[in-house]
């Protein structure tokens, strides 16, 4: 079954891996999606370099230009919108978006957090799962609500934790699952494959 392409607007604030791997796995004809524009809220985001150097359009859209957050998020949603973006994935994008962003997109701004939520929401979350001593943890893709982490969860990956490991080596082994699940979940999403019941998501098998 072909689909026509989901166009996607991705919301970075650092590094910028996700939205690489989102993007190599779209370029490799895995994902049917479009990567209409890169935004970061940090002019000076790797990211972007990154976005650009593939050809894709990418602006920062800095908080401190705007008076208010209200008009921060708002400026952003308008951006997102103008580009014809239908899902905002937030890849590292380092601020909480308040209602006013949300319900410009309802139901359709997902998020990757490092840890098994509900366990280890907000930051720094490798440090706390090593720090509570969990053996396992992993990554979680979720719609994003207006709290920190608490929107319905689509997906988990899990890794190991070792006993030797440092919030570093923990990271990287997490990272390895984000840019597989990630592109995954996109592709579900651009199919049209979920379904809801109350909180609980499920995936419709493919055809
Ligand atoms: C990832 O660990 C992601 O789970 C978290 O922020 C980090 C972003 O990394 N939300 P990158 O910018 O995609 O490399």
């Amino acid at each position: 079954m072909s689909v026509s392409p989901l166009p996607i607007g991705i919301l970075v604030s650092g590094r910028g891996s996700n939205m690489e791997a989102i993007a190599a796995a779209i370029a490799r004809g895995e994902v049917p999606a479009r990567i209409q524009v890169v935004v970061s809220d940090r002019p000076g985001a790797c990211a972007l370099d990154l976005a650009r150097q593939r050809g894709l359009k990418a602006m920062a859209l800095e908080p401190r230009a705007y008076p208010t957050r209200q008009a921060y998020d708002l400026a952003l949603a308008a951006a997102l919108e103008r580009e014809g973006v239908e899902l905002v994935v937030l890849a590292g994008f380092m601020r909480l978006l308040s209602q006013d962003f949300l319900d410009r997109f309802p139901g359709r701004v997902i998020n990757i957090h490092p840890a098994l939520l509900p366990s280890f929401p907000g930051i720094d979350a490798q440090r706390q799962a090593l720090e509570y001593g969990v053996k396992y943890s992993g990554c979680t893709v979720h719609f994003v609500d207006a709290g920190t982490d608490t929107g319905p969860i689509i997906a988990q990956a899990v890794v190991p934790v070792r006993d030797d490991d440092t919030p570093e080596t923990l990271a990287a082994r997490i990272l390895v699952e984000e840019h597989r699940l990630y592109p995954q979940v996109i592709k579900w999403i651009a199919e049209g494959r979920m379904e809801f019941q109350g909180r609980r998501v499920r995936v419709r098998p493919g055809s």
